[in-house]
C-alpha cells in the first residue's frame, strides 16, 4: 500500500499552520537562517543543482540552473516572480501551498532570492485567488515583521522586498512571459523567447520565474541536503511531486509521492480507485493540456521520461480520471470551449483554430457533425501545433487529438446517429 512521501506537505494539517508562531515552531525559517547565515549565493545554488529539482509548473526545468543564468553583475533590480497562477483544469496543490502553508512559499523564496541575487520578489497570483491573496498579505507581513522580509534580512547584510500581484484571472498569464507583461500593468499576452527572462524579463531586468510548488520545496533541501531529496525519485526525475487527483476517483485531492511511483498505485492506493466500483476509461496524467493515457497505462511509473515514453507528459501533476461511463466528445468539446476562451487572442493560429474547433464540436453535439470533422478537427490541429505564439495553443490540442485517436468510435456513433447530446444547461456564448 503506498503511503504519501510528505515533503512540501509536511506540515499539512497542523492546526494554525498559517500563523508565524506555528510555523517557526515546527522548524519554518530554519533554512532561511542556515543558508542567509552560512552558505554563500553560488553554495544555495550548487546544492539546488545537486539534488535535481526540476521545476513543477510544468516544463520540469532543472531549478538550480535556472536560477544560475541570472546575470550577477546586472545594475539595477533583479526580479524573483512566484507563479501562483494555476489555471490549468484538474490542477489545485498550488492553491493548497498558498493556502495553508504561506511561510513555506514565503521562505522557498527568499532562499531562492538570495542564491540568484534578486531584490525584490513577486508572487503573481491568479485573480480568483481571494483566499490565497489575503493569507500570503497576512503572512508577509508577519514575515515582515519578524525581519525575515526588508533590509538586513537576519544580519546578512541582504534585503528583500516581496509584493503580492494579483492576476486578472487568465489562464493565459501563467504563461512566463504573458505573466511578466501582466505584471507590468500590460494585457497578458506572451513576449517572444528568446531573449529569456533570466537575462530579460520583468521591465527588461533579470527575472526569475518559479513554480510555487518548486519553491516551497527549497527549505527542506537546503535543511536535509541535496542527498536527502535524491533519495527519492529516479535518476532523471529525483525527489517527489505533489499530485492534484480529480474526476471518478473516491478520494479526490493532494497528494504527494516519490516520482517514478506507478499511476495504478496512486489512483488506487491514494485515490481510492475509480469510484462507484466502475472501470477506468481514460486518465489525463498532468493536467487538462496532456493527452489522454488509457488503462493500459496505469503501471507507467510517473516521471517527467516515462509519461512522455507513453504519449503524454507529467506537466502540473493534476491527475484527471474519466470512468468507463463517460462520453468523450462531450468532454473534448468542455475542455475545447476552455481553452477556446482563454486564448490571449495575439496570435491567429491558437485565437482561430480553438474557436473553430469549438464549433465543430457544437456541431457534432448538436446533432450535425459530418464525417469529415474528424479530419477537420485533426487539420487544425496541425495548424496549431508548434505554429501557435506560445506553447497555449498546443496546450490545447491533447485533449482533442487523443480522444479522436482513442475514442473514433464516440465520435463516429454522435455523427452517424445524428445524436444530440442532452444539455443540462445551455453553453456561454463566449464569441
Ligand atoms: C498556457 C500556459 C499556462 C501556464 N500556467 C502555469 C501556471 O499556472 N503555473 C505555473 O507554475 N506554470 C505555468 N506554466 C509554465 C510557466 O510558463 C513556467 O514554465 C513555470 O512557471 C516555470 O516554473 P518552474 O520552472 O518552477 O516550473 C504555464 C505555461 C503555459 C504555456
Amino acid at each position: 500500500m503506498l503511503q504519501e512521501t510528505k515533503v512540501v506537505t509536511e506540515l499539512a494539517g497542523t492546526e494554525g499552520l498559517r500563523r508565524l508562531e506555528v510555523y517557526e515552531a515546527h522548524g519554518g525559517y530554519g533554512a532561511l537562517r542556515k543558508a542567509l547565515t552560512g552558505m554563500k549565493p553560488q553554495e544555495v545554488i550548487d546544492e539546488v543543482k545537486r539534488s535535481g529539482l526540476r521545476g513543477k509548473g510544468g516544463a520540469g526545468f532543472p531549478a538550480g540552473l535556472k536560477w544560475s543564468f541570472v546575470p550577477r553583475d546586472h545594475p539595477g533590480p533583479k526580479y524573483l516572480a512566484a507563479n501562483a497562477d494555476e489555471g490549468e483544469p484538474g490542477t489545485f496543490k498550488d492553491r493548497w501551498i498558498v493556502e495553508e502553508n504561506p511561510h513555506l512559499l514565503i521562505e522557498g523564496s527568499i532562499i531562492a532570492s538570495y542564491a540568484a541575487g534578486i531584490d525584490h520578489a513577486y508572487v503573481y497570483t491568479r485573480g480568483e485567488f481571494f483566499t490565497a491573496r489575503r493569507v500570503l498579505l497576512g503572512a508577509i507581513k508577519e514575515a515582515y515583521a519578524r525581519g525575515y522580509l526588508g533590509e538586513n534580512i537576519l544580519g546578512s547584510g541582504y534585503a528583500l522586498e516581496m509584493t503580492v500581484h494579483s492576476g486578472a484571472g487568465s489562464y493565459e498569464c501563467g504563461e512566463e512571459t504573458a505573466l511578466l507583461t501582466s505584471l507590468e500593468g500590460g494585457r497578458g499576452h506572451p513576449k517572444l523567447k528568446p531573449p529569456f527572462p533570466a537575462t530579460h524579463g520583468a521591465w527588461g531586468r533579470p527575472t526569475v520565474i518559479n513554480n510555487v510548488e518548486t519553491l516551497a520545496t527549497v527549505p527542506s533541501i537546503i535543511n536535509r541536503g541535496a542527498d536527502w531529496y535524491r533519495s527519492f525519485g529516479t535518476e532523471k526525475s529525483p525527489g517527489v511531486k505533489m499530485v492534484s487527483i480529480s474526476g471518478h476517483v473516491e478520494k479526490p485531492g493532494n497528494y504527494e509521492i516519490p516520482l517514478g511511483t506507478p499511476v495504478r498505485m496512486i489512483l488506487d492506493d491514494l485515490g481510492g480507485g475509480v469510484w462507484k466500483g466502475r472501470e477506468l476509461k481514460a486518465f489525463a496524467p498532468g493536467g487538462s493540456s496532456t493527452p489522454l493515457l488509457l488503462p493500459g497505462n496505469l503501471d507507467t511509473p510517473y516521471d517527467y521520461e516515462s509519461i512522455a515514453e507513453a504519449g503524454s507528459m507529467l506537466g502540473s501533476g493534476g491527475i484527471i480520471v474519466f470512468d468507463e461511463t463517460t462520453d468523450m466528445v462531450r468532454v473534448a468539446e468542455i475542455l475545447t470551449r476552455f481553452y477556446a476562451w482563454e486564448s490571449c487572442g495575439k496570435c491567429t493560429p491558437c485565437r482561430e483554430g480553438t474557436r473553430w474547433m469549438l464549433q465543430i464540436y457544437e456541431r457534432i453535439l448538436n446533432g450535425g457533425g459530418r464525417m469529415e470533422d474528424l479530419d477537420l478537427l485533426l487539420d487544425i490541429c496541425e495548424g496549431i501545433d508548434s505554429k501557435s505564439f506560445c506553447p497555449f495553443g498546443d496546450a490545447a490540442l491533447g485533449i482533442v487529438r487523443s480522444t479522436i485517436q482513442h475514442f473514433r468510435a464516440e465520435y463516429e456513433n454522435y455523427i452517424r446517429k445524428h445524436k444530440v447530446y442532452k444539455r443540462k444547461f445551455m453553453p456561454v456564448r463566449h464569441h
